[in-house]
C-alpha cells in the first residue's frame, strides 16, 4: 500500500493527509467498543490524526477516542474543538481541561474554535495562547471561518499563530477554491476538509459512480483521492465500518490521471465567482 502523504502545519509538524472523524460517535448509535475498535483500526492503518470535539456526543466522542488511543497516545495527533460559547478567556481554559480529562491525556495536538460566536476573537486567542504556554495544547486553529473572518483573525497579533481552518470541502462543495483556499495557501496554512464524503450523500451521485467505475475504484475512494491531490489538504472521513476504513486508506494508492480530473471538473465544477463558505 502506498505511504500516506504528509501535510505540514506552519510550525513544521507533519500529519497524515487522511485522518479519522468522530462526529456521530459516543451517542449510542453503535456500541462505544465498536466505535473505539474502528478508530483503532484506522490508527493501525496509519490514519493517525483523530478529529473530535466537546460537542460530539456531548463529550462521548472524546471518551471513545480515549479508548482508541490508550497505550499509543504519543503516536496519535489528537484534534478537539470548543463551542463558541465556551471560547471566553476563562471558559476556554475550563473547556480544554474537561476535554483533556475525557480524552485521558495531558495535551491536545490541535485545539480549534468550532465556529465563530459572539465572544471577541482576541479573548479566545488569549486563552489559546495561555493553554499553549502551559503545554495543554500544542497548537490552535479555527473552524468554519470564511476569508473575512480569517482576515480579522490575522489583524490580532497572535492570529498569525493559527495552524489551520477546518471547513466543509468535498467534490460538490468547492466554494473555498475561489478565495479562502488560495488565501490560506499564501500563508502556508493547510485546510482540514470536513465531511469529505458529503456525509455519505456524495456517494450516491451517478456522475461520481461513472468516474469511479472508469478508474476502477469506489466513489468514496475517488472523492478522497481527489481531495488529497493537493499537498495542503487533510481529509477526515468518519467510518465505523472496517471495510470502509480499509477502502479509504487504500484510496491513497489510486491514480487520478488528467482525463479523470477533467471529468471530475465537468461533473463537479469549481466555483465561477466569490462563494460564501458553506457550513453544516
Ligand atoms: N468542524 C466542523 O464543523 C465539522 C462539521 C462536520 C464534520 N466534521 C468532522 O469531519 C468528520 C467527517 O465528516 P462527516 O462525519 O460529517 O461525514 P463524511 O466523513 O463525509 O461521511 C461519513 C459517512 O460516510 C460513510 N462512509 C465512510 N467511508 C465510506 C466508504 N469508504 N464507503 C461508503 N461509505 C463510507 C460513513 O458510514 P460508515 O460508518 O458506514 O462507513 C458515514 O455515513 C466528522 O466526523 C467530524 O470529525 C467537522
Amino acid at each position: 500500500m502506498a505511504d500516506l502523504p504528509s501535510v505540514l502545519f506552519p510550525d513544521g509538524k507533519g500529519v497524515p493527509a487522511l485522518g479519522l472523524g468522530t462526529w456521530t460517535m459516543g451517542e449510542g448509535r453503535a456500541p462505544a467498543a465498536q466505535e473505539a475498535a474502528a478508530l483503532a483500526l484506522g490508527l493501525d492503518l496509519g490514519m493517525t490524526l483523530v478529529d473530535t470535539a466537546e460537542m460530539y456526543g456531548d463529550g462521548g466522542a472524546e471518551e471513545v477516542v480515549a479508548r482508541a488511543i490508550s497505550g499509543r497516545r504519543d503516536r496519535v495527533f489528537v484534534v478537539s474543538k470548543l463551542y463558541p460559547h465556551n471560547a471566553g478567556r476563562k471558559a476556554a481554559i475550563a473547556a480544554c481541561e474537561r476535554s483533556l480529562r475525557r480524552l485521558s491525556t495531558d495535551r491536545l495536538d490541535l485545539y480549534l474554535l468550532h465556529w465563530r460566536g459572539s465572544i471577541p476573537l482576541a479573548e479566545t486567542l488569549a486563552a489559546f495562547e495561555r493553554l499553549r504556554a502551559e503545554g495543554k495544547i500544542l497548537r490552535w486553529g479555527v473552524s468554519n471561518f470564511d476569508t473575512a473572518d480569517m482576515r480579522e483573525l490575522f489583524e490580532i497579533p497572535e492570529g498569525r499563530h493559527c495552524a489551520t481552518n477546518q471547513v466543509l470541502y468535498h467534490l460538490a462543495e468547492r466554494g473555498i477554491e475561489w478565495e479562502l483556499l488560495p488565501w490560506m495557501r499564501e500563508r502556508r496554512m493547510p485546510v482540514m476538509a470536513y465531511s469529505p464524503l458529503g456525509q455519505g450523500t456524495l456517494l450516491g451521485k451517478q456522475k461520481l459512480a461513472a468516474i469511479a467505475s472508469r478508474v476502477g475504484a469506489t466513489p468514496a475512494q475517488v472523492a478522497l483521492r481527489w481531495l488529497l491531490r493537493s499537498p495542503d489538504v487533510i481529509a477526515i472521513p468518519e467510518s465505523v465500518d472496517p471495510a470502509h476504513l480499509r477502502a479509504n486508506r487504500a484510496a491513497v494508492s489510486l491514480r487520478l490521471g488528467a482525463q479523470a480530473l477533467r471529468e471530475i471538473d465537468a461533473a463537479f465544477p469549481p466555483p465561477k465567482g466569490p462563494t460564501s463558505l458553506a457550513i453544516i
